[in-house]
């Protein structure tokens, strides 16, 4: 092989390299990082999707390169993993899955894109604690990017992009024409030691990064963008799963630039698998909806939460905690710190009547349990109102804890906090909140102060 080539070839695991020192370095002195959680490696063999025919100039569909890329990389099985390596161009392609043991690797300037053939996308099942597709009974279609039961996978790159040229699914949706529910850009499901970074992720048929019943999974230095009136274009949602660390994103879209959930209603009790230690750190961007959400689907339980250094601007709500009857499952022992919001409608919303229910089997005596949250160090500007907390009445809201919040600027409400069916304490909080919180910060709050 002559020298260049060979030197192209040994790109890859050079960058990967050079990305571990860079995460390190960054690591260091920083409080909270998800280095160690799944280790960053480099791989022992690259294939080149043009190995496969893979052609990029945005019009010939590459379907079948990367059917056939990770076809051999699972069959190979290579000893210490493959690395498929993306190069600059357009890379047009519907949907296919990944394997185990691989990276994919998106060049500087690479940019696969989805077809925006909408009536031959693959189908796939429900999820079992959904009962049905999130916005259609029946199946969904499969994810742009997809992986059922797979370990050891990374994506990450040169800031390429995973382009989902969502606008026609957007406009059926907008035109009520979707036989079935949207696309995610990326999904896995019952998978382990995922690791995202580097990449950008733009225009989302519906949610952008969608891990379910996973476990050790990273999401690092992603830039995620769709437009503010794209629908449901969520951008991470961790769901029914643990060990999940999000941390130095960029996330601006048209719905929760993060929502944490748990399965929905009859179907997520009966599945019963919670969301559970799951971190984000250092988020940033700008949302019609939450900055940080939590819910509402969440009947498998969401618990072992740490939000912090979040910062949003024009933003619909700050932070967003949010369930309903019928649900069940619970939401425990949540951190929330260091949090700027620079123009707000909301500026913390915590309520137990979101509505909206798979279909009308939902038990509604299954009550959620919403106890310990601790929202503290919040700085808000421009915000024009500071709280809404709304419990349920058979299932107050308990140890609902804030300290030191300032909401300036506030000009619409008459009555700045509106609680009901809640107990907590507050200190420091301006301005001051409704009397359901108002004894002092106590000793049993979560979290330390
Ligand atoms: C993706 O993998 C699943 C099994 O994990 C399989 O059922 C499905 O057919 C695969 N789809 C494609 C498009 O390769
Ligand atoms: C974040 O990703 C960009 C490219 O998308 C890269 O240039 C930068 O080095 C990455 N930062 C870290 C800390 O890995
Ligand atoms: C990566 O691309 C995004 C979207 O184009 C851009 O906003 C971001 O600044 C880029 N990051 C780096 C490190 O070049
Ligand atoms: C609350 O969550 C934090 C963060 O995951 C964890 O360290 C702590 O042990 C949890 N507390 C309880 C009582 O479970
Ligand atoms: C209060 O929160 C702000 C951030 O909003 C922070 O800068 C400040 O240090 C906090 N004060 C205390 C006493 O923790």
């Amino acid at each position: 092989m002559e020298l260049s080539k060979m030197l192209l070839r040994l790109l890859p695991i050079l960058l990967i390299l050079q990305w571990a020192a860079a995460a390190a370095a960054a690591a260091d002195g920083e409080e909270e990082t998800c280095a160690g959680l799944v280790p960053m490696k480099g791989r022992a063999k690259t294939m080149w999707l043009t190995e496969f025919g893979g052609v990029g100039d945005g019009r010939t569909l590459n379907t079948k390169a990367f059917r056939e890329a990770v076809y051999r990389i699972e069959h190979i099985h290579h000893p210490g993993g493959t690395l498929l390596y993306v190069p600059a161009g357009v890379w047009l392609t519907g949907a296919f899955n990944l394997t185990s043991h691989m990276t994919l690797f998106l060049a500087k300037g690479a940019v696969i894109r989805a077809t925006q053939d909408a009536e031959n996308w693959p189908l796939i099942d429900p999820l079992p604690s959904y009962g049905r597709g999130r916005e259609a009974p029946g199946g969904r279609y499969m994810s742009l990017i997809h992986g059922d039961g797979i370990e050891d996978v990374i994506i990450t790159g040169e800031n390429g992009t995973i382009d989902g040229q969502g606008e026609v699914w957007w406009n059926m949706w907008r035109q009520k024409t979707l036989s079935f529910t949207r696309p995610h850009l990326m999904e896995f499901m019952h998978s382990r030691e995922i690791i995202i970074s580097n990449v950008v992720f733009q225009n989302s048929p519906f949610w952008n990064i969608h891990p379910v019943y996973c476990s050790n999974v990273v999401i690092k230095n992603v830039t995620i963008l769709a437009p503010h009136d794209s629908p449901n274009t969520d951008g991470i949602d961790p769901d029914s799963s643990s060990s999940v660390c999000i941390e130095d994103n960029y996330i601006s879209t048209g719905d929760d630039l993060v929502a944490i959930k748990s399965g929905w209603d009859e179907y997520g009790i009966t599945y019963n698998r919670p969301s559970t230690a799951i971190s984000i750190q250092r988020l940033a961007g700008s949302s019609p909806f939450a900055g940080v959400a939590i819910g509402s689907e969440m009947s498998g339980g969401i618990e072992n939460i740490v939000v912090q250094h979040v910062n949003v601007v024009d933003t619909g709500i700050g932070i967003h905690i949010k369930t309903n009857e019928g649900r069940g499952g619970y939401i425990k022992n949540i951190t929330v710190s260091d949090v700027n919001m620079n123009g707000a409608r909301l500026g913390i919303k915590i309520v137990g009547n979101v509505g909206d229910h798979p279909d009308d089997k939902f038990n509604p005596k299954a009550l959620p349990v919403v106890d310990g949250l601790t929202l503290k160090d919040i700085l808000g500007v421009d915000v024009k109102q500071p709280g809404l907390i709304r419990g349920i009445k058979n299932s107050p809201f308990t140890r609902v804890c804030l300290f030191n919040v300032t909401f300036e600027g506030v000009v619409e409400k008459e009555v700045p906090w509106e609680c009901t069916d809640v107990s907590g304490s507050s200190t420091e909080v301006q301005p001051s909140p409704c009397s359901e919180l108002a004894s002092p910060f106590g000793s049993f709050c979560v979290g330390e102060i």
